[in-house]
């Protein structure tokens, strides 16, 4: 499953997942933020526009993102269910009983109720735990915890092995991709099973905004190389999971609606580079 057509969408668009739920297509990512500048950030994202946040447990910023949230619904009168919130379970929790009482930390500390999407953040190259951790995970939908749950940096091994235990499909899978890691038969084979892929880095922290292929769109359709790569994620019928901590660049990412790539420009940026920007488990046992 891929987004609606990405002609059409809008920053309040928003993709079905597999669960019935929806999220919106564009998300915002919280990782290496803490403290008042988190707050600050998810804040400032909220009023741009902005309904989908990407947090972990790992990320040591649940409870912050959660103040962010709750301050921006105190202050605009938004709701609880105008916010999608995602968290992840870190690899060292994974387990049976470990996952239980991880998911209730991740609900204690964000305060919200409920959390929207949760994503077991590694296949976990150390103790494999993955169908432990799963059928805990299903319970928590049961128990009305959590509302969607996935999976990230998975790769197809790991996607099929879940498909043998799983009652309720992964909704999502999350992954690095951006024009220097494309992971085409990894999305394709997401998209024909129902899955939403998600991207994270996807503009490369800013690592090859001077690379020629992305220069040339920049200068074809006069938007920066951040928005550049952001939209041809939505091209891709991916849904990108931009970070910043400053206002004009929060502002910049979310102005992707008003342009279009051509089949042509997606295609001219399907380089053949293996980039990793952060890390790539997908290939563990
Ligand atoms: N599942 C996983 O294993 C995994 C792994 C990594 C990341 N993620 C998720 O994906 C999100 C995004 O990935 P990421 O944060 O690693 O990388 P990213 O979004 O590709 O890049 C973020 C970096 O780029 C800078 N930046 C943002 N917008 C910019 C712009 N318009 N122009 C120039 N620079 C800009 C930011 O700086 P400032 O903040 O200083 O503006 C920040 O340093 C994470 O926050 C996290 O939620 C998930």
């Amino acid at each position: 499953m891929g987004l609606p057509n990405p002609a059409t969408l809008t920053l309040q668009s928003r993709v079905k997942l597999s669960s019935g739920w929806e999220m919106p297509v564009l998300g915002f990512g919280v990782y290496m933020s803490y403290g008042q500048e988190v707050i600050n950030s998810v804040y400032h994202a909220l009023k741009t526009g902005y309904r989908h946040i990407d947090s972990a447990t790992l990320y040591e910023n649940e409870r912050e993102v959660g103040l962010a949230i709750k301050k921006w619904i105190h202050d605009t009168g938004g709701k609880r269910e105008d916010v999608f919130y995602t968290t992840k379970i870190w690899d060292t929790d994974q387990g049976y009983k470990t996952t239980k009482k991880a998911i209730n930390f991740s609900l204690r500390e964000c305060d919200l109720g409920y959390i929207d999407l949760y994503l077991i953040h590694s296949p976990n190259p150390g103790k494999v735990m993955r169908k432990e951790t799963w059928l805990a995970m299903e319970e928590a939908v049961k128990e009305g915890k959590i509302r969607s749950i996935g999976v990230s940096n998975y790769g197809i091994k790991h996607l099929k092995e879940l498909e043998s235990y799983a009652t309720i499909k992964p909704a999502v899978n999350q992954l690095e991709i951006h024009p220097f890691l494309t992971r085409k038969e990894l999305v394709e084979y997401c998209q024909a099973n129902d899955i939403v892929v998600e991207a994270f880095c996807p503009i490369t922290r800013g690592l090859k905004f001077k690379d020629h292929r992305v220069q040339n769109l920049v200068k074809k359709y006069g938007r920066t190389p951040a928005q550049v790569m952001l939209r041809w994620s939505l091209e891709r019928g991916l849904v990108p999971l931009p970070k910043s901590s400053t206002p004009s660049r929060i502002e910049e990412n979310s102005k992707l609606f008003d342009f279009n790539l051509t089949p042509e420009d997606v295609e001219s940026l399907m380089t053949n580079e293996y980039y990793i920007v952060d890390w790539d488990p997908t290939n563990v046992a």
